[in-house]
């Protein structure tokens, strides 16, 4: 399976702080905005990766991230030249798929909890195996802000509608999605949107069309937090600064999670420890490194 995560867009609602930057590489308290979705696509078990962003910030990402051997897995990196919408990153990554299937994370969805590995694994395996989609459901107050689903007494999907303006129900569907091989061609079928966008929604619903999407809820003592906003990107940094005080865990960090699939040895994570200087983020993966964590 591939993976594709799309951070992209100019982050005008985070002006002035994205005026000289990507969004994407914005801190979320101790590690930049990319590595939480970094960290989702690996804990799928995913070791191909397409990075897809503006023309001025593509240079960025590969300075932060390099080829992927730091965490044992390949980057690409594809430019989108504008916004167009998210199902474009399937017509832009059409190459980088082939005849696989794909999940995407957005650049700036966080993903937190107990279990998540799992979930993430059958998602992929659904996808792999019985070309099945999964999106994820999250339960929010503001479901106008989001693509939504409602679903019924069997958990069985019914309707995905981006930004309702009436009120469906109130679970979002979060920037995460497992896609089935030819999702690419499917993509292309899709029409721009009165906002001008190809949609990601448009592309779930062909799915849900033919009875070939999962909505997998993400419940009690999951966090999912967007960072479009600035109060979300301050509640997003506390969140982690909290989680990270209290457990003395470090949430989403690749090297680790590298480290633990067994797809970098010990000396290369050390190596990247050093690379991180005398941050608390290096000494964590020292820490590591040297056994100190027990999981
Ligand atoms: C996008 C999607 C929406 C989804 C959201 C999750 O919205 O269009 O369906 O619920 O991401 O973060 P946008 O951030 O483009 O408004």
């Amino acid at each position: 399976m591939k993976g594709i995560i799309l951070a992209g867009g100019a982050g005008t609602r985070l002006y002035p702080l994205t005026m000289v930057t990507s969004k994407q590489l914005l801190p979320v308290y101790d590690k930049p905005m990319v590595y939480y979705p970094l960290s989702t696509l690996m804990l799928a078990g995913i070791k191909d990766i397409l990075i897809i962003s503006t023309p001025v910030d593509i240079p960025n990402f590969e300075r932060l991230l390099g080829d992927g051997s730091n965490y044992g897995i390949n980057f690409s990196y594809k430019v989108q030249p504008s916004p167009d919408g998210l199902a474009q990153a399937f017509i832009l990554g059409e190459e980088f798929i082939g005849d696989d299937a794909c999940a995407m994370v957005l650049g700036d969805n966080i993903f937190y909890g107990n279990g998540f590995s799992r979930l993430l694994k059958t998602a992929k395996k659904n996808a792999e195996e019985i070309k099945r989609t999964t999106i994820f459901g999250y339960y929010v107050n503001d479901p106008e802000r989001f693509g939504v689903v409602d679903f019924n007494d069997k958990g069985k999907a019914t309707r995905i509608v981006e930004k309702p303006d009436e009120y469906i129900s109130n679970y979002a569907v979060t920037g995460l999605y497992f896609y089935p091989m030819g999702v690419s061609s499917l993509a292309k079928k899709i029409k721009p949107s009165d906002r001008g966008e190809l949609e990601i929604t448009a592309l779930n619903e062909m799915y849900l069309e033919k009875e070939l999407i999962d909505v997998q809820l993400l419940g009690r003592g999951f966090a999912w937090l967007d960072t479009g906003t600035m109060d979300s990107l301050t509640d997003a940094a506390s969140f982690v600064q909290m989680v990270q005080k209290r457990q003395s865990v470090v949430i989403s960090a690749p090297e680790e999670i590298a480290y633990k699939n067994g797809w970098i040895n010990r000396e290369k994570l050390l190596e990247s420890a050093k690379r991180y200087g005398k941050s608390p983020y290096g000494e964590h993966l020292k820490n590591v490194a040297e056994g100190k964590l027990r999981y």
